[in-house]
């Protein structure tokens, strides 16, 4: 790369496990190329919500062969929310709107805004004035990243990254019509940059498929492993197969009204396989619900039923999974 090209300037908001995992990874960058100087590549700020409480915070990071390192962490300060080319949202589903909108006045306008997060329905619930400024990305990772304290993960596993533009016709046109560097440059090179230190990140054409495939997992791990609980692994086991395909077979047939065509048999067998790929996990709406947190049972289960309401269609078993997930809180 050109040494005249500026550094990407991204913004990660939220202090979680994954909010930390793609911070700590492109803060490395950034400190390896500070040692290489002059060319610094990215610059990366991090919003927190309880970022005023101890400005010279440390974080500290375990890898996936036990190596620790420990950083300061660089808070988001105006300055960073002016020139920011990448807004990382890392939050739960039910915080997008209140964070997005906390940052959007101070917010460069072109800044390409990407949505972290379980679930779907959070783009509907944003502001009519901020879905027409900026261009929108989704972000689906299958990285293993476990919170065990405060400012302290580990990377429990590897995985994939998908990034993809949520499209809209507006934005379809506005991410091609930026002027300078456009927002599928921007993220061009934020996937370049992250392929670095954290692969594998490939750009997703249909990225819509791609959170319906995540978001059918989630309908049924998140909510079965949280009231059974019972560890990602057990949703594999023969007796949870009728109740699993029948919701398999409930959100094909939303995602159906919705024009997206989904493979049921293809999606159960992806389902198990991600149950058994992450057996010894417990999943965040268990580890929610064990906490005695919100969980995001409206933006995963809670969807399915609101489009199902919405095409007439009867959807029994999420309905079921939301009820009882609900009377657990
Ligand atoms: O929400 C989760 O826990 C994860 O998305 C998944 C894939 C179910 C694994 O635990």
């Amino acid at each position: 790369m050109p040494n005249n090209i500026k550094p990407l300037n991204v913004v990660i908001i939220g202090q979680g496990a994954i909010g930390l995992l793609y911070y700590h990874s492109l803060r490395k960058i950034e400190l390896l190329s500070d040692e290489r100087k002059p060319l610094s590549t990215v610059s990366t700020s991090l919003l927190a919500t309880d970022q005023y409480e101890d400005k010279s915070r440390a974080y500290k990071f375990t890898d996936i062969k036990n190596q620790q390192t420990q950083g300061k962490v660089q808070f988001t300060q105006p300055k960073h929310l002016q020139n920011a080319d990448i807004v990382l949202c890392c939050v739960k589903s039910y915080h997008v709107s209140a964070a997005i909108e906390s940052v959007v006045d101070e917010l460069n306008p072109k800044a390409v805004i990407i949505l972290a997060h379980n679930g779907m329905g959070t783009l509907d619930q944003l502001n009519k004035r901020v879905i027409k400024q900026h261009v929108f990305a989704a972000m689906l990772t299958t990285h293993g990243s476990l919170k065990t304290d405060s400012y302290t993960i580990r990377h429990t596993g590897e995985g994939l990254t998908q990034l993809g533009l949520i499209l809209t016709k507006t934005q379809d046109k506005r991410a091609n019509a930026f002027s300078g560097q456009s927002a599928l440059q921007r993220l061009d090179f934020f996937i370049e940059l992250l392929n670095k230190v954290l692969p594998k990140v490939v750009w997703e054409e249909d990225i819509r498929t791609a959170q319906w495939h995540k978001l059918a997992i989630n309908c049924v791990i998140n909510p079965l492993s949280a009231m059974l609980n019972i560890k990602n692994g057990k949703i594999a086991d023969t007796v949870h197969l009728a109740k699993v395909n029948a919701l398999v077979l409930e959100i094909v047939a939303v995602a159906q009204k919705e024009s997206v065509h989904l493979n049921a048999k293809k999606l159960l067998d992806k389902v198990i396989a991600v149950a058994k790929a992450t057996a010894e996990n417990s999943s965040s709406m268990r580890c929610d619900v064990l906490a005695k947190r919100k969980t995001e049972i409206d933006y995963i289960n809670g969807y399915i039923c609101n489009l199902a309401e919405k095409h007439h269609l009867k959807a029994p078993e999420n309905k079921n999974l939301v009820e009882a997930i609900k009377s657990l809180n």
